[in-house]
């Protein structure tokens, strides 16, 4: 693992050992099962993104995760049974989704549509009605709880709640990962994930679903790529912030944890590091007010003694700028982004591969 190069292991050790009192975001909640509705309520209308769904590991790993050895783990660790993993709001909340059937909760699906849309019992029958314009359709569904892909930040929030975990003793005390090692947000979306299959027909009150994958439009994929720098850097400023575990041991050694890795807090601020460089090297070439504001607030409050209050309400506010820079940008004046964009590889699963080869 590269040591960071802005402040030493032992620096961020010796600041983060005296975090006091943080005060946190709530953590990402289950989707609620009262207003899910499940996949084959999507299929009849969207059924090529059902199926290119099905193919990925959001999909695939609900018939394996919870046989999996390092889940049993994992459970034994936290004093849970094997067997209620599935159903367990403690791994329920990220790793699937509860519909309400015949009255009784039941786990159906791991990641899916309404994971990353918003349960869509109050949505489904406006988000595609003929009768209003989009640009209604969108405000109402928004406020009745869908994740609308009209803004990315809509769409893409859901991705950090998961993908940097929220629970510090699951990571320290159980060897849960503590985030998805090399998450960023378009490679990410871009492989096994992307579902982009809707099509624009001129004239249509509503746009149609094709059969074939549609590319992510060049403007979109920079909104994507950027809007998913400043998500990422409060999600991980917040975790850092939330951290109570001393991440130095009383000789002022780093702790590892039984993988290698260093604790919680850690493996964070050395992500918030990594954000920080990517965005300051990026902002001369683009000049958005928002990572100018997002830096200084970084900036403002150092990774350092007693600052974990105040690190997560910096967090909260970077998510606040994240969403204006989302709703305020469509992409186009970023072209200094492109070849870097080019340079990204799709990120797809071993899963992916196997289900490939079959
Ligand atoms: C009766 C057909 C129908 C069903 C059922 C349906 N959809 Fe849709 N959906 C559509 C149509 C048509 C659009 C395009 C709306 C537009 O152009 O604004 C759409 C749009 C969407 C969009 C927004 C895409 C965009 O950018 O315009 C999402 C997200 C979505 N559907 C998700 C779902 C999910 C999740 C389900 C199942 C819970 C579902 N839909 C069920 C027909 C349907
Ligand atoms: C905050 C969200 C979150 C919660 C809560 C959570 N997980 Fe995870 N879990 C993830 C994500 C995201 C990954 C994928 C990490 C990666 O990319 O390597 C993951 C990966 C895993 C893995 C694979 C680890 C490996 O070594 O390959 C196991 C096993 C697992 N989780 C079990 C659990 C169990 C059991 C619970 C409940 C006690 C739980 N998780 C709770 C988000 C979560
Ligand atoms: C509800 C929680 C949740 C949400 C929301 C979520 N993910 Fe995931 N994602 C997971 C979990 C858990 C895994 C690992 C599953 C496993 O290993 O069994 C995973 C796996 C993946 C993988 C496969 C990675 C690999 O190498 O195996 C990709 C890619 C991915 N997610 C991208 C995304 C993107 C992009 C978004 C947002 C658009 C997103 N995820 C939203 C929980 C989530
Ligand atoms: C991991 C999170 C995640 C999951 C799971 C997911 N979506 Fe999406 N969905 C997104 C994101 C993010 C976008 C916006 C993509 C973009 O910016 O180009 C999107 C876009 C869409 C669109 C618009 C596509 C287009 O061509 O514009 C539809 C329709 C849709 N999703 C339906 C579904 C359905 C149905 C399912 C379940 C089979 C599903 N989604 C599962 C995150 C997710």
């Amino acid at each position: 693992m590269n040591t960071p190069k802005l402040i030493s292991w032992h620096l961020i050790g010796a600041v983060l050992i005296a975090l006091l009192a943080p005060i946190c975001q709530a953590q990402r909640a289950p989707v609620d099962a009262a207003h899910t509705l499940g996949i084959e309520s999507c299929r009849d209308c969207h059924e090529a993104i059902v199926e290119s769904w099905e193919r990925s590991k959001h999909a695939t790993s609900f018939n394996t995760l919870a046989n999996s050895e390092a889940a049993h783990q994992i459970a034994k660790f936290i004093g849970m049974k094997a067997d209620s993993i599935a159903t367990n709001a403690s791994c329920v909340r990220c790793h699937y989704m509860q519909e309400k059937l015949a009255s009784a909760v039941q786990t159906t699906a791991a990641v899916s549509c309404e994971s990353c849309h918003g349960g869509a019992e109050q949505w489904i029958d406006i988000h595609n009605s003929k009768s209003l314009t989009r640009s209604e359709r969108i405000s109402k569904v928004s406020a009745l709880g869908m994740n609308h892909p009209a803004w990315v930040f809509a769409t893409a929030k859901a991705c950090f709640e998961c993908h940097v975990i929220d629970d510090e003793q699951l990571v320290n005390k159980a060897g849960h990962p503590a985030l998805s090692d090399g998450f960023e947000l378009l490679s990410w979306y871009a492989g096994e994930v992307k579902h982009n299959f809707l099509v624009t027909k001129e004239g249509k009150p509503v746009k149609s679903n094709g059969h074939d994958p549609q590319p992510i439009p060049t403007a979109r994929k920079r909104m994507i790529f950027l809007t998913g720098k400043l998500l990422h850097l409060a999600h991980s400023l917040c975790a850092v912030g939330c951290s109570e575990d001393a991440p130095v041991d009383k000789a002022g050694k780093l702790v590892r944890l039984p993988n290698g890795k260093p604790t919680y807090a850690v493996q964070h601020a050395q992500t918030v590091q990594r954000l920080i460089k990517e965005m300051r090297e990026l902002q001369p070439k683009l000049g958005i007010p928002e990572y100018a504001q997002a830096l200084a607030l970084v900036e403002s409050n150092p990774l350092t003694t007693g600052h974990g209050k105040d690190l997560a309400s910096a967090a909260m506010e970077i998510k606040r700028l994240a969403e204006q820079f989302s709703k305020s940008n469509d992409g186009s004046k970023f072209t200094a982004l492109d070849q870097l964009l080019e340079s990204l590889k799709p990120h797809e699963s071993n899963s992916k591969e196997n289900v490939a080869k079959r």
